[in-house]
């Protein structure tokens, strides 16, 4: 079956099996491995990516479903020029260990913030809870995300940052 969707800005035409999910569309057909694959069982949240505004586990997702809609990846976080403030974020307050989790945990930060500016830490924990990370304990993801967000509105110098322990 023949599907159009347009990845990062770019439309990517493609025949492809009606069983195929949008997660292998994305890594194998596209080539766009940023988006991690972790469990096929839709607990992990690796595979984060948005259909159209919203995240989505790609998984969870036929790539026939994504067919005439819009897809934005981890690659297509950054803007050409510069990172992504919460890609920027992530660096500042060592939001990864192994950064398995960390596209999707990017791509549902970066929703978050776009849908509510100044987000609680409650608020990000809620967005954040349907992903898993095996490695960090969270403190630096969610640190990661209010760095983020404070930079956004406009902080010099976002207090999140200076909560990290070395
Ligand atoms: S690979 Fe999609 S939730 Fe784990
Ligand atoms: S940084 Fe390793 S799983 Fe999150």
């Amino acid at each position: 079956m023949e599907i159009s969707v347009t990845v990062n800005g770019t439309a990517c035409t493609r025949d492809v099996e009606p069983r195929l999910l949008l997660v292998h569309f994305l890594r194998d057909e596209l080539g766009l491995t940023g988006t991690h694959w972790g469990c096929d069982t839709s607990n992990c949240g690796t595979c984060v990516v948005w259909l159209d505004e919203v995240p989505v586990k790609s998984c969870t997702v036929l790539a026939v479903m994504a067919d005439g809609r819009r897809v934005r990846t981890v690659e297509g976080l950054a803007n050409g020029v510069g990172l992504d403030t919460v890609q920027e974020g992530f660096a500042a307050c060592h939001g990864l260990q192994c950064g398995f989790c960390t596209p999707g945990m990017m791509m549902t930060a970066r929703w978050l913030i776009d849908t509510n500016p100044r987000p609680s830490e409650e608020d990000i924990r809620e967005a954040i809870s349907g992903q898993l990370c095996r490695c960090t304990g969270y403190e630096n993801i969610v640190r990661s995300i209010r760095w983020a967000a404070e930079r956004e509105a406009g902080a010099e110098e976002p207090e999140a940052a200076e909560e990290v322990q070395a």
